[in-house]
């Protein structure tokens, strides 16, 4: 087939395919080439279709029947073939894309891959094709949206095309609205309020998390997340859709509000809708506390399918596993841990201190009974309950200051 613009064959699991070649399309390194490309083809997230493929497979494990997935947004098809032919149990993907180029350059992918009995490319609006597959027994196991941008405009749609039990993976690149920069753009899309602090990309994933659990409501439907990320440039969550009304008011209930003073650092959480009958002072210094949400306050993670998806990284080969290995380890450290977590440069910054290692902090706290552990989200975060004055005092031990006050360590 000939494109009239400049292609290359590319490899990216166990798929061979057709992609832009991206280095045609940009003058400088600064260029962003994926955009440029009439195809959309990001080699950088070849890491999230890894993943991806780790986690499609651990819920093929989970629920041990043949999946039929929708992969709306593909651009050149790749990660939709992915599935196809790395994970088992696949009976059915359908690979849309609006994009005229997009739609023949998949279809060219998926028969040099000789999988048309088992992948089917289609041309049209994906909120029209979700639409169309919404009608129950003709839903899909699995919907991936994977956007420019935000998920939000195909949210709806990606619900109702899922049957019970069946899984959501959803790619949210918007960071500047989601991490506070564009605070309208994040009230608009997510239905939260968003908060500049150190631990943003936490709170980025749990406003998504929350605005899908929203959506969700509306059908009587709930979400209950099994796996999420957050790399490089974007947040990432895996979400099981179960249907029913009590099963939707029980997700409600996780929705609340992260408080945040920005003076002395102190946050904690509040659960439920409204944040009437809070007082805006900081408990610990009476400055103005600031707030993100509404949004999930329910865990990221489930242990069980997160061990499922270790057993399978464990079998496949893949070009990230190094990375992957490193995301895995962490979210294994903090997958109970607490909501948020306190980033060392921040605190260091503020009381004037050289920086000691997330490692050497942990290791301190717990040897003072109390629980700590690192995060996938910041290589110097630390997750722990304890209070933000204790953990100050933490950090001038371990730099061998004295901390005049005893510590108090609570536990949970
Ligand atoms: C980020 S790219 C997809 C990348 C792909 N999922 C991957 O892993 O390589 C988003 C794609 O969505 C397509 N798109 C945007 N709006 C759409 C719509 N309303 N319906 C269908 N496709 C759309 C674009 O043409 C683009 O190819
Ligand atoms: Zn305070």
């Amino acid at each position: 087939m000939e494109f009239d613009f400049p292609t290359e064959v590319l490899e990216e699991g166990e798929v061979k395919f057709l992609a832009p070649k991206l280095s045609a399309f940009v003058s400088s390194r600064q260029e962003y080439a994926p955009a440029k490309a009439p195809v959309f083809y990001n080699p950088a997230m070849e890491l999230n279709r890894d993943i991806a493929v780790l986690a499609l497979q651990a819920y093929q494990r989970f629920v041990n029947r043949q999946l039929t997935i929708c992969e709306p947004l593909a651009g050149c098809g790749v990660r939709g073939i992915r599935f196809a032919k790395e994970v088992e149990g696949v009976s059915h993907v359908i690979v849309n894309d609006i994009n005229e180029k997009a739609f023949q350059m998949a279809k060219f992918n998926v028969s040099i891959n000789k999988i048309n009995d088992r992948v089917t490319v289609f041309k049209e609006d994906a909120n029209l094709l979700l639409s169309s597959y919404a009608a129950p027994h003709r839903r899909f196991d699995v919907v991936d949206l994977d956007p420019f941008g935000s998920p939000s405009p195909f949210l709806d749609s990606a619900i109702r095309a899922i049957r019970d039990g069946g899984l959501l993976a959803v790619t949210a690149t918007d960071m500047a609205p989601l991490c506070g920069v564009h605070l309208k753009a994040c009230l608009r899309k997510y239905g939260g309020k968003p908060l500049r602090t150190e631990y943003c990309h936490e709170i980025a994933l749990r406003l998504l998390i929350g605005s899908i659990a929203t959506v969700a409501a509306r059908h009587e439907t709930s979400v209950h997340p099994v796996f999420s990320h957050s790399t490089d440039h974007y947040v990432r969550a895996y979400l099981i859709i179960k249907h029913g009304a009590k099963n939707a008011d029980k997700c409600l209930s996780e929705m609340g509000y992260i408080l945040h003073c920005f003076s002395c650092l102190h946050r904690e959480t509040v659960k439920g809708n409204v944040l009437l009958g809070y007082s805006s002072k900081c408990p610990e210094c009476g400055g103005k506390m600031d707030y993100a949400g509404p949004l999930w306050l329910g865990k990221l993670w489930d242990s069980h399918f997160y061990m499922l998806m270790v057993e399978e990284f464990k079998r496949k080969k893949l070009k990230c596993a190094k990375r992957i290995y490193k995301i895995l380890t962490l979210i294994g450290e903090e997958l109970n841990g607490p909501i948020g977590y306190y980033v060392l440069d921040r605190f260091c910054e503020k009381a004037h201190l050289p920086m000691p290692s997330a490692k050497t902090i942990v290791e301190l706290i717990k040897g003072l009974g109390s629980e700590a552990c690192r995060t996938h989200f910041h290589p110097n975060g630390v997750r722990t309950i304890m209070p933000a004055r204790d953990f100050l005092k933490i950090l001038r031990k371990a730099v061998g200051l004295n901390s005049d006050d005893e510590i108090a360590v609570e536990s949970r």
